[in-house]
């Protein structure tokens, strides 16, 4: 089943120079391709659209604040089972939690700075994508 997800590499993945480690891991999956990639610093406006369902939650403005803090990378991936297999290859949330060989797991520690955003059904990646890509159809 193929399927397109919305992948952001966090201001931490960008800083700390993992974004080709992170882009390789998923462009080494067989059949999956990025069809969508841009380097930009994300403004107030597109991380509110982006994170409106956390808004009131504890760690909603430190996550907004981290997430202009620099840079990012936002990417659509598509190919078979993608919206689950990249959140696979991320890890759990928390990366202490998140098992040796993800991405997280390999290089995280802390929640807030945990590397990579992936969409979390196919709803929600059509979503997302359009906030960041709306080019695309
Ligand atoms: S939930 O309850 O399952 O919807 O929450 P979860 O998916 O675990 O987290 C939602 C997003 O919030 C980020 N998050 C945090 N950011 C900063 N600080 C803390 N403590 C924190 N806890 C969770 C988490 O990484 C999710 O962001 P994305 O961009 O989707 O990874």
């Amino acid at each position: 089943m193929s399927q397109r997800t919305l992948v952001l590499l966090k201001p931490d993945t960008v800083r700390r120079g993992l974004i080709g480690e992170v882009v390789g891991r998923i462009e080494r999956k067989a059949g999956w391709s990025i069809t969508a990639l841009e380097l930009r610093t994300l403004d107030r406006g597109t991380l509110e659209q982006h994170y409106a369902e956390h808004v009131g939650r504890p760690f909603y403005e430190p996550l907004m604040d981290f997430m202009a803090s620099g840079p990012a990378v936002a990417l659509v991936v598509e190919g078979e089972r993608v919206v689950e297999g990249v959140r696979a290859l991320a890890g759990p949330t928390d990366p202490i939690a998140a098992a040796p060989g993800s991405i997280r797991g390999d290089f995280g520690t802390i929640v807030r700075e945990n590397l990579i955003h992936a969409s979390d059904s196919e709803e929600s990646a059509e979503r997302e994508i359009k906030i960041f890509f709306p080019g695309l159809a």
